[in-house]
């Protein structure tokens, strides 16, 4: 199958993710089935569709025919069967619990077309793991967008040990199609390029917060300062604890138990206080995005201390051969967070001795061996 070949696209779940990627494909002229477990799932995810149309329509970058045209072109499903059974290309976004992946691409290898390609939207997940339900993993592969997957770029295309080369082409070439960036990752390994590089941040942050290091708003406002998109905890709180939890309790099983959860976030998660989908999290979300006092920025807190774990980190995916370049990494991060500039660019600028003794003093003081600098980044060379 060419990429020219997919003409209807299924999409499993229409929550944060799932409504998002069915109007991505919308946008991109596709027939679109999107699937959830109950109506009430399948119309909230609806109206989101239509809401975010709306603002394209109001901002002219679609019009009003384009919107009816997409909304004619996307049919709902309960029945996962019926969802799939005429797709070219099947996208699973429901949500992170391995059991429950594997039971939709069993469901999924069942149900859709033989020459279907079924792809996961994990985001950490191994898709080896997910493609060993299915009889033909050949044709599983990852395809990890970013939130909101409407606005971001960044379109992660994952190879499990058995996805061949046509259905890794293919899912590139279609994220091309659907106007967006993506980037190759060669080798299944936790969280990918963006969520991987960002795990020990997380675990900083979880620190800083349960130690009384600085308050959420004294971060965020000073990240905001400094040209971020988003504050880091309000970013949390705009993806869901929830996610964020389940990322983290998977690097803790796959990578060190230094990325097990910090008790508040486990707290926050157990409270059902998820974030923006449910109006509390870190912050109140009750009336829409909270104002971060930007007055109330940790002055004394220096940003360059994401960045040196970043770059650590990203490092560490070069000496496994997870990513063909320190480029393919550059553009994976500039266009998932939506930032100027990617790790090893600032790496350049900063200093790669002066990042790793940061990396250095970080895991002497918080006790974190992920922290550690790698022999990379005490050498300065980046292949
Ligand atoms: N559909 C259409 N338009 C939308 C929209 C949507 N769903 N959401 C926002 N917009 C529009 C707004 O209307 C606004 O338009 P305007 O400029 O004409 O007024 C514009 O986008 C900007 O939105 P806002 O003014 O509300 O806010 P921002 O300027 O902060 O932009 C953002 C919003 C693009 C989300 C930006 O804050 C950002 O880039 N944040 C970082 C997001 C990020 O890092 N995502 C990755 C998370 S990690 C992940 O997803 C991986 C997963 O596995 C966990």
């Amino acid at each position: 199958m060419k990429v020219a070949d997919i003409k209807k696209i299924a999409v499993m779940g229409a929550g944060d993710m799932g409504h998002g990627i069915a109007e991505v494909a919308l946008l991109a002229g596709y027939k679109v089935a999107m699937r959830d477990i109950e109506q009430r799932f399948i119309d909230k995810g609806l109206s989101r569709i239509k809401e975010s149309l709306d603002k394209l329509v109001e901002k002219q970058k679609i019009t009003e025919e384009n919107k009816k045209a997409m909304l004619a072109n996307l049919q709902t499903f309960i029945d996962i069967g019926e969802s799939v059974k005429d797709a070219d290309f099947v996208i699973e976004a429901v949500p992170e619990i391995m059991d429950l992946k594997k039971q939709v691409f069993q469901a999924l290898d069942a149900a859709a077309p033989k020459h279907a390609i079924l792809a996961s939207n994990t985001s950490t997940m191994s898709i080896t793991e997910i493609a060993s339900a299915t009889k033909k993993p050949k044709q599983v592969v990852g395809m990890h967008f970013f939130n909101p997957p409407v606005l971001m770029k960044l379109v992660e295309v994952i190879k499990g040990k058995k996805t061949s080369e046509a259905t890794m082409q293919l899912t590139y070439d279609l994220a091309l199609r659907m106007n967006k960036v993506p980037v190759r990752i060669e080798k299944d390994s936790p969280g990918f390029i963006y969520n991987r590089i960002t795990a020990p941040t997380n675990i900083l942050l979880g620190l800083m917060l349960e130690r009384g290091v600085a308050t959420p708003v004294e971060i965020d406002a000073r990240m905001k300062r400094a040209g971020a998109p988003m504050g880091p905890y309000e970013l949390m709180d705009y993806i869901g604890l929830d996610v964020s939890y389940h990322i983290a309790r998977n690097f803790s099983e796959r990578l060190s138990r230094d990325h097990e959860p910090a008790s508040w976030l486990k707290a926050k998660v157990d409270a059902g206080e998820l974030g923006k989908k449910t109006g509390r999290g870190i912050y109140d979300w009750s009336k829409g995005r909270p104002e971060i006092d930007l007055s109330k920025a940790k002055e004394d807190f220096d940003p360059t201390v994401f960045t040196a774990l970043q770059v650590n980190e990203a490092t560490k995916l070069l000496e496994e051969g997870v990513v063909k370049s320190a480029n393919d990494i550059d553009k994976a991060m500039i266009n998932g967070g939506g930032v100027a500039a990617g790790p090893f660019q600032l790496a350049k600028e900063i200093g790669y001795d002066k990042l790793a003794k940061i990396c250095d003093d970080l895991a002497q003081k918080f006790g974190i061996k992920t922290f550690e600098p790698t022999r990379t980044l005490k050498r300065g060379r980046v292949p």
